[in-house]
């Protein structure tokens, strides 16, 4: 078995102030891509529903999607440890239900640990399922799969009650054994208190710089996506201008008879 960086490991980065680089991944050849760019966690977002399948939410994700793209995922890696994301709807059942999803993710797809949306109100699970040795990686602010309960994508944790609430989450699926929390879109003094207060690391997405490490959407990092586009997004490629201008030029070869050249054709 291919040495991974593991759950102790994270846990060991933030002892050592190193932060922790996650990306989302969905398929062998770019999970392949960013293990060999060197991150640590490849996280199978639910964001496939809206990035892989344009869907205007990641509800729709079911199960067996998610296991599907987590195995072509795992396949992919050699390095970085695989998560995969619980979809909309399986987690809302009692924990051993919970549990029985969780044991077919780690069964068909061959993953590390799962990720569960959700505060307080996760807690019961995320201990039922760390006390059978399912990783959890816990995710609290914005959390998209409570889009339409937020009314849209918005911030969470601005003003003192909004802020103590997910200071809660934070703390409670922490000491329920989640081995790391992500925190989405609240604002950074918050994201900071939070880090400080927690001995499993933060991994922050919209939610500033203190957090023991970061998260993006591949498909965001890399400019494939040009749906929404929040303001924590940054692109360190123009991906989709370069897909295009790729494409027009094949399609321009194949018109003018370019393509295939001789070189590209097979002897008799
Ligand atoms: O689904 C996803 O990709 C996520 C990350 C944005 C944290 O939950």
């Amino acid at each position: 078995m291919a040495l991974h960086v593991t759950v102790p490991e994270l846990l060991r980065m933030k002892r050592d102030g190193r932060r922790i680089v996650a990306v989302t991944a969905y398929d062998f050849t770019f999970a392949r891509l960013f293990d060999q760019a060197g991150v640590d966690v490849l996280l199978v977002g639910d964001s496939l529903g809206m990035v892989i399948q344009g869907q205007e939410t990641t509800l729709p994700v079911t199960l067996d999607q998610m296991i599907y793209h987590t195995s072509a995922v795992v396949r992919g890696s050699s390095n970085a440890l695989v998560v995969c994301d619980m979809p909309f709807g399986v987690c809302h059942g009692p924990p051993s239900v919970v549990m029985d999803a969780a044991v077919r993710v780690f069964k068909e797809s061959g993953c590390h640990a799962v990720k569960l949306e959700g505060g307080e109100r996760m807690v019961e699970t995320i201990r039922f399922l760390t006390k059978h040795h399912i990783p959890v990686l816990a995710h609290v602010g914005l959390t998209p799969q409570s889009v339409h309960a937020f009314g849209g994508f918005k911030v969470q944790g601005r003003g003192e009650l909004e802020a103590s609430r997910v200071m809660e989450d934070a703390l409670a699926v922490a000491e329920a054994g989640a081995f790391a929390v992500i925190l989405e879109g609240i604002p950074t003094p918050l994201a900071a208190a939070i880090t400080k207060n927690l001995e499993v690391p933060t991994i922050g997405i919209g939610a500033g710089p203190e957090c023991d490490g970061q998260v993006l959407v591949s498909y965001d990092l890399l400019g494939l996506f040009e749906g929404i586009r929040p303001r924590f997004v940054k692109h360190y490629l123009e991906g989709g201008q370069g897909v295009r201008d790729a494409v027009s030029r094949f399609a321009l070869e194949v018109r003018t008879g370019i393509f295939p050249g001789p070189e590209h054709g097979f002897d008799s």
